[in-house]
């Protein structure tokens, strides 16, 4: 029971998704915490509040009318008692109004007021999803902090398919979970790579490649989640996070080598999430290329293995590699985490939608010299905790062998 006196406020607004919420409130409770349920007025037509009042155990908040604080502060009250604050779902008018430190209803008056962490399960029409307003807002939460999880893609209430739909029960409790599972790297600094580099052709084409980068950020939301400070160094991409990262944005191998160079002194632990172009061109013309003839050949020179150049460097940090295959994944995974002298592996299948480079989702297979587990398709800020944990189970089984050595040592001389 990962959630065992964890305090949790379970936050509905305006939304049909509203009724699978009612299947939250349950699991999170099966998961040890306690739980408290804050609607929107608006909620209240989609969903009863007697629902979620019988599936609490508790009243549920409306309006600030003393049912947790007699003065008539639930409002502060539900705030300072939070754990964390789960709006789902979260309608694009309550994305609005959160951006806008909005305070007419005690939901975005507890938001305001509440100093821990705010997550958002975002639900509704793909269009209104889409809709630079909606994006705007939602990339200013994010900014400030807010955990934003989903939407998900596909078939939708209205009828539509797209993006917007609330992420299932299942995968918000893992994000639930995610928050309060572990300190494991508290206090320690992570680097990690993540995204495509773009290797210059001329000023204004490059050699890219189809990674988006969500991998990489979901694991340094996971390092921080579990205590870790955090480095990002990160290629050309979309991808926004936490600001309690620190982002060092680069575009080339090269700068990816050096930036990651530049932050390994005090580093216990490097993720290799990047996919790093492995040729750059030998010319970068200075002007745009023009075409002149039927033919055009371009000469690569390969660029800095970075993950090979840590290790080398500092062979005693643990370093984990990714190898994204689109054949022989396992035997090829293998290779590379005994060419690279590599503490671990995490290998995956590429080439599909269905997962990996630009999908949402992910199945790995994590790979060390004596080990192999596999995680079946998930989402990637799902999967990013587990890999985690993999990697800090090996680091605990590390730290027994060398008492384990220390101790016959010991006992020998
Ligand atoms: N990597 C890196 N720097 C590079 C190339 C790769 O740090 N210049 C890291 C990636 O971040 C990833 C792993 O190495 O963790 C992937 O290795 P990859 O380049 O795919 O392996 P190669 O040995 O180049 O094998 P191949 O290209 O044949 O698949």
């Amino acid at each position: 029971m990962t959630l065992r006196n964890k305090q949790i406020v379970i936050a509905v607004t305006g939304g049909i998704a509203a009724y699978k919420t009612a299947q939250l409130v349950r699991e999170v409770q099966a998961e040890g915490a306690q739980v408290r349920v804050v609607m929107t007025a608006s909620a209240t037509s989609f969903v009863a509040a007697k629902t979620f009042q019988a599936l609490s155990g508790s009243p549920v908040a409306i309006t600030d009318n003393g049912l947790f604080d007699q003065a008539g502060m639930d409002h502060i009250t539900l705030a300072r008692w939070a754990d964390l604050i789960v709006i789902a779902p979260a309608s694009a008018n309550s994305i609005a109004k959160l951006i806008h430190g909005e305070a007419d209803e005690l939901l975005y008056a507890m938001c305001l007021a509440h100093e821990g962490q705010v997550a958002i399960a975002p639900a509704m029409n793909q269009q209104m999803w889409s809709n630079v307003a909606t994006q705007e807002n939602i990339n200013g939460l994010r900014n400030r902090g807010f955990l934003i999880w989903g939407p998900a893609d596909g078939a939708q209430a209205c009828g539509e398919v797209g993006p917007g739909r609330m992420l299932e029960v299942s995968e918000l409790l893992q994000l639930v979970l995610s928050r309060f599972e572990n300190t494991a790297f508290a206090g320690q600094h992570i680097v990690i790579t993540a995204g495509p580099t773009h290797e210059a052709i001329d000023p204004v084409r490059y050699i890219g490649n189809r990674s988006s980068g969500k991998m990489g950020f979901a694991l340094a939301e996971a390092a921080l989640a579990a205590g870790a400070r955090v480095t990002l160094v990160a290629g050309p991409t979309e991808q926004i996070c936490s600001p309690r990262i620190h982002v060092i944005h680069v575009e080339t191998a090269a700068e990816m080598h050096l930036a990651v160079f530049q932050q390994l002194d005090d580093c216990d632990l490097f993720i290799a999430c990047a996919a790093v172009a492995d040729y750059r061109v030998a010319n970068i013309a200075a002007e745009k290329i023009k075409k002149h003839s039927e033919h055009l050949s371009l000469e690569l020179e390969p660029t800095e293995d970075i993950l090979r150049d840590v290790k080398q460097a500092q062979p005693k940090l643990f370093c984990v590699g990714f190898a994204a295959e689109t054949e022989h994944t396992i035997e090829y995974a293998r290779d590379k985490l005994v060419r690279k002298k590599l503490d671990m592996i995490i290998a995956n299948q590429v080439g599909s939608s269905e997962q990996g480079f630009s999908s949402d989702y992910n199945a790995v297979e994590i790979l060390t010299a004596d080990s192999q587990e596999s995680i079946a398709r998930m989402r990637k800020t799902a999967l990013a905790p587990k890999i985690l944990d993999a990697i800090h189970q090996q680091l605990l089984n590390r730290k027994e062998n060398s008492n384990v050595r220390y101790l016959k040592k010991s006992h020998s001389t």
